[in-house]
């Protein structure tokens, strides 16, 4: 078997990064959570008072992009990789509606996308990698051996989110959460840069009524087809 480059992209909280976590673990590759290093750079623009309510001083925020380290490390534990703010672990601070109702505009900007294109090419130089995001098959690996759309209602992808906010003890409000959905689904994909898109030639899943064990299989399918 050859060691290809698995691209899965789709709209947010569609369970993408489940589903690509468990088939890199299933069949040994790197799992690189693309969603997680845009949110890094929220979290870095709020820490550092970029923000004006909603307002983004992006000029701000590109003369200090040099001092923005974003990488992962592993998880002795688990085995997953955890993402990195210039060292410190930022997986908790990173998920909160705090980042996640400011993270569209972020990964917006072109000088940010630029940026972690970029470091998300160099992390897939050797393949052997499942990537999630919203423009991996698009833009970053344009050539990826395989390629995988994952969508769902925006509805069911707001309940997800919600119960997985519950779970960990968030106070949250589901219409506030389904209007972040629908929010970020619409900048998402009309931003001018690499905007979220199904390519061409992505397989298309469409998760709502499946269960993680159903959506697991069918990607380690699509995985062993593609690898032949
Ligand atoms: O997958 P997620 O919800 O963690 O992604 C967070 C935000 O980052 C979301 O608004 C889309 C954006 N994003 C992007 O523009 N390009 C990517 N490759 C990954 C995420």
């Amino acid at each position: 078997m050859k060691k290809i480059i698995v691209a899965i992209d789709g709209h947010s909280s569609c369970g993408k990064s489940t589903m690509a976590k468990a088939l890199a673990k299933e069949i040994g590759y790197i799992y690189v959570d693309t969603g997680a290093m845009y949110r890094a750079v929220t979290l870095f623009a709020l820490r550092r008072g970029f923000f004006h309510g909603s307002d983004i001083d992006a000029p701000a925020l590109e003369a200090a992009m040099g001092e923005v380290r974003v990488n992962f490390q592993l998880d002795a534990a688990t085995g997953l990789p955890l993402v990195c703010l210039n060292g410190e672990v930022v997986e908790n601070e990173i998920r909160g509606m705090e980042v996640s109702s400011r993270v569209s505009p972020i990964a917006a900007l072109p000088f940010v996308r630029i940026a972690m294109t970029r470091q998300q090419q160099e992390m897939g130089r050797e393949k052997g990698i499942v990537m999630d995001g919203r423009d991996i098959g698009t833009a970053v690996f344009p050539n990826a051996e395989l390629k995988v759309f994952v969508t769902a209602s925006a509805e069911v992808r707001a309940r997800r989110r919600y119960d997985e906010l519950i779970a960990k003890g968030q106070q949250v409000d589901f219409n506030e959460i389904l209007k972040n959905v629908e929010e970020r689904d619409y900048i998402d994909s009309h931003r001018e840069l690499n905007p979220l898109r199904q390519a061409d030639d992505a397989l298309v899943l469409d998760n709502s009524t499946l269960t993680r064990e159903e959506q697991s299989q069918w990607l380690l399918d699509a995985f062993k087809h593609a690898s032949l």
